[in-house]
């Protein structure tokens, strides 16, 4: 059997995540959900929550973990039907239900098929990633592992709500959306939302082929009245449709280029793949996840589960600080975490923040402990509902209040793993000469690579990212991506705050000009990947 199935990933990244032909080895999969069973913390009786964003290979390692996990010992485990449950949804059921834990199948973003990718992540109790010491404790077990267990059984029927008996554990297949969609209707005021959409306010939802269609259609169209053909693209298929489930405005483009044109509805909205993710557009006006993360923090009061209960914001580092300025006006805690969701779940499950966000269009909130995608937009239609305004309506008189940081990624993709490592190990080498340096306009304040140190347990993670922080609040990031499939990838990110007083009504890219080019002169992008334009800008 196959003993490293990391192989060349970083042990510390959300789960496994290879090509399906890699999956498809005999043993490859077995070896990792050994491992997790082997290592993982789980009393007499344990539940397990099973469960995957529908993509190709879903149903076969579905089948498998059952039939491995009734000989590990558990007692139970909740499949959603079809072998689906979203990402979120998936966090719900942990906690409802009290489970030890559950395993996620997904790629989240990236392309589904048979030549495409897959993935597999543990959950523990809390409903929320592993944190790093168990996602480190099962990469070791995998390389020393010498053996599997299974049970002798046929594949179960995934497709029957209800309970079947696989060795001595019950299989019980559950609605994948209606604990979802319950939870989802305590929180946010669906009357509010239900007397917008009667007075004629209108919206897409892209579900991109993936996960959220069967809990948009019936949380939008059922529960919340929107006209039918409000969700579209909202039958789950295991390649996507051959398109990347990423909704950005290069993969979401139709949606996006539907907003900027004359027969926009009210807002647009899409979720990834796993439905964690989110983008909102509305009409002519987009709205980056970092000002959706920093707007939806300053009018949380607006739906009911949450008012008078905002305790802190976190967000990721790379995330533009536009929701700092709201904590400090609101009087909460803000806090700057390294990228990943798993960094926020201390902080949630100690109630330091009530809701946090990351710029790769990851919102969320103390309900589960993953971003979701469908949350985000219910929260917003929560609070255009409440203040009867429009999106970019809100978007100007936010910024008109906080000021404005206009911000962007630039990501190079699969570029060449050595040209990107020495790009990054320069940059260390100049950290200490950076300070009072120029570049054009700018002058460097102060140059880092960004370390936490978890304010509840203590932990430390170091070398999370370049930052270059410049005088007046403006700055550039670069790190490598930690869940990239071929090669690395580099990510830039670029901010430039302009207060209320300065130009709010710009265009990004020109606002960035000075950030861009001093990105490269620092970092030297070109000579170390050989690109002279990123692949990706969002
Ligand atoms: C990317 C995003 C990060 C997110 C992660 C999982 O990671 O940047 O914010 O948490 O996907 O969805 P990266 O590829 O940058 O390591
Ligand atoms: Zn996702």
């Amino acid at each position: 059997m196959p003993t490293t199935p990391f192989d060349g990933q970083k042990p510390g990244t959300s789960g496994l995540r290879k090509k399906v032909k890699v999956f498809q080895q005999p043993g490859y999969a077995e070896n990792f959900i050994q491992s997790v069973f082997d290592v993982v913390e789980r009393g007499a009786g344990a539940t397990l929550v099973l469960g995957g964003d529908g993509r190709f290979h879903n149903r076969a390692v579905i089948q498998q973990a059952i039939r491995m996990a009734a000989a590990n010992g558990y007692a139970r485990v909740l499949v959603g039907r079809g072998g689906i449950l979203s990402t979120p949804a998936a966090s719900n059921v942990i906690r409802k239900y009290k489970a030890s834990g559950g395993l996620v199948l997904s790629a989240s973003h990236n392309p589904g098929g048979p030549d495409e990718d897959f993935g597999i992540k543990y959950n523990i109790a809390n409903g929320g990633p592993a944190p790093e010491g168990v996602t480190e404790a099962i990469h070791a077990r995998t390389t020393t592992i010498e053996r599997w267990l299974t049970v002798e059984a046929a594949d179960i029927d995934l497709d029957a709500v209800g309970i079947v008996e696989v060795g001595d554990m019950n299989v019980e297949i559950i609605d994948p959306v209606a604990d979802y969609a319950n939870l989802m209707e305590e929180l946010f005021d669906f009357d509010a939302i239900r007397g917008i959409v009667a007075s004629g306010f209108t919206m897409c939802f892209d579900a991109m082929s993936a996960v959220t269609g069967p809990y948009a259609t019936e949380i939008l169209e059922r529960r919340l009245g929107f006209a039918a053909g409000t969700v579209v693209n909202g039958i789950p298929l295991e390649d996507f449709g051959g398109h990347h489930p990423d909704p950005n405005l290069i993969h979401a483009k139709a949606l996006h280029d539907l907003m900027m044109g004359p027969d926009a509805p009210d807002l647009g909205a899409a979720s990834d793949g796993d439905g964690d993710r989110n983008l909102i557009i509305g009409r002519g006006r987009f709205v980056t996840p970092s000002d959706s993360l920093a707007m939806l923090a300053a009018n949380i009061e607006c739906a009911p589960a949450y008012r008078n209960r905002l305790t802190g914001i976190a967000r990721s580092m790379p995330t533009s600080a536009a929701a700092d300025r709201v904590a400090e006006a609101l009087g909460v805690r803000c806090f700057e975490t390294p990228t990943g969701w798993k960094f926020f779940g201390n902080l949630l499950d100690a109630g330091m923040v009530t809701i946090c966000g990351e710029e790769s269009a990851g919102t969320g909130s103390d309900h589960v402990r993953e971003k979701d995608g469908l949350w985000a937009v219910l929260l917003w239609l929560n609070i255009l509902a409440v203040r009867g305004i429009s999106v970019d309506e809100l978007a100007r008189l936010h910024w008109a209040r906080f000021g404005r940081n206009y911000y962007a990624r630039h990501d190079y993709e699969g570029v060449d793993k050595d040209g990107a490592d020495a790009l990054m190990a320069a940059l260390v080498a100049q950290l200490d000469t950076l300070a009072g340096q120029a570049f054009g306009a700018l002058e460097v304040a102060k140059a880092d690579s960004f370390s936490y140190t978890d304010p509840v347990d203590g932990s430390v993670s170091a070398n999370q990212g370049i930052r270059v922080l410049f005088e007046g609040g403006s700055r550039v990031v670069f790190r490598l991506s930690g869940t990239g499939t071929a090669g690395a990838t580099l990510r830039v990110y670029l901010e430039n705050y302009m207060p209320p007083s300065g130009d709010l009504d710009a265009d990004t890219g020109a606002m960035l000009a000075d950030q861009i080019a001093a990105a490269e002169a620092i970092a030297g992008i070109a000579r170390h990947t050989g690109r002279t334009a990123p692949d990706v800008v969002t």
